[in-house]
């Protein structure tokens, strides 16, 4: 008999409960095993904060948003002394296999635990869609939806007053959500970390589009540009900066440039709450019952990928050595529609 461990950590996303659902799932049909769920993420682990889950406990889930294992910020390797302030809850629940379902910075705590000789299966996890090795993150497609749908009614008001709306959507250092939200949503100009246009480029795509006739224009704006006078914030514990609020510094600016009306719109956790797409469902459902199977396998070290159509282990090192941007050729796409 096997008792896999699982714990969500890190920011929430679409998805986490179906991944959970799958992996009780997927280890109760395997035969007498159990599955062990961690509260709070890390913090959970180092307070021996568990509780047992088992079929019951995960129905009716699949569609709901959140976690129901709670989830934080916390870090044993920062508020603790890595391995020994967890050892004592793994011990005790007799835990031979840890899934860890997080992004990059709870991937990468993931990884030094298992180099200390906890068995860990990693499942890749943010509405980002920035973690290496692969396809794509579940919780995603629901974030890009959440904002294609405010795109679509901020044009028809943008329309209405014969504004520039500038809609600031989530994605920390890379922009995967501005670049598909932007795609499909039409968008007159995206501003990615990755290829940061300047402004008065914007300004002159704006203007050119007003010439000709269309006199509003919708811009996206990913979280993490740079902006005049930005203001840093404090670092959380994986060294993360809060981020939120630039399209606000860039609205004068390019109004100033433009001579248009241009008004902010920040969706911000709205594009991480609420209930997965089928496409979000699918794909955690589909990565819990693969992290469930290689746990109880015996894989070690390793994080569940999506690769073209298949799921597939990949070592966790490979995952955790970089973030993974936009694609040039998909900017090259985005930006033949600006203006
Ligand atoms: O990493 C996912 C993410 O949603 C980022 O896009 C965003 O910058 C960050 O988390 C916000 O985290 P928090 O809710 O902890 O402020």
């Amino acid at each position: 008999m096997s008792v896999v461990g699982i714990l969500t950590a890190g920011g929430d996303c679409p998805g986490l409960n179906a991944v959970i659902r799958s992996v009780v799932t997927t280890v109760d049909a395997a035969g007498p095993h159990e599955v062990v769920g961690i509260r709070n993420g890390w913090q959970g682990l180092m307070e021996g904060d568990t509780k047992p889950l088992g079929r019951e406990d995960v129905r009716g889930i699949l569609r709901a948003g959140g976690t129901i294992l709670g989830t934080s910020r916390m870090d044993p390797y920062v508020h603790g002394d890595g391995y020994a302030s967890v050892r004592g809850t793994l011990e005790r629940n007799d835990i031979d296999a840890l899934i860890v379902v997080g992004g990059d910075g709870t991937l990468r705590t993931a990884l030094r635990l298992s180099e200390e000789g906890v068995r860990v299966i990693g499942v890749p996890k943010t509405i980002d869609n920035d973690i290496g090795a692969t396809d794509v993150t579940f919780g995603f497609d629901t974030a890009v939806q959440v904002a294609t749908d405010a795109l679509d009614r901020l044009t028809t008001t943008a329309e209405s007053h014969n504004r520039v709306m500038l809609c600031e959507v989530m994605g920390r250092t890379k922009g995967w959500i501005a670049l598909y939200a932007g795609l499909a949503g039409g968008a007159d100009a995206i501003l990615l970390p990755e290829y940061q246009l300047p402004l008065d480029e914007v300004a002159r795509i704006i203007k050119g589009r007003h010439r000709r006739g269309r006199r509003y224009s919708v811009v996206v704006v990913a979280e993490g540009v740079e902006a005049p006078d930005a203001i840093h914030s404090e670092k959380d514990v994986f060294g993360f900066e809060r981020l939120g609020g630039v399209a606000y510094r860039i609205a004068p600016v390019l109004e100033q440039l433009t001579g248009f009306e241009t008004r902010v719109t920040v969706l911000g956790h709205l594009q991480r709450g609420g209930t997965p797409t089928a496409f979000d469902r699918v794909l955690a459902t589909r990565m819990g019952a693969a992290a469930a199977t290689l746990a109880l396998e015996g894989a070690d070290r390793v994080m569940v990928a999506l690769h073209s159509t298949r799921i597939e282990p990949v070592p966790l090192a490979e995952a955790c050595a970089g973030i993974r941007g936009v694609d040039p050729e998909l900017f090259a796409v985005a930006r033949m529609f600006f203006g």
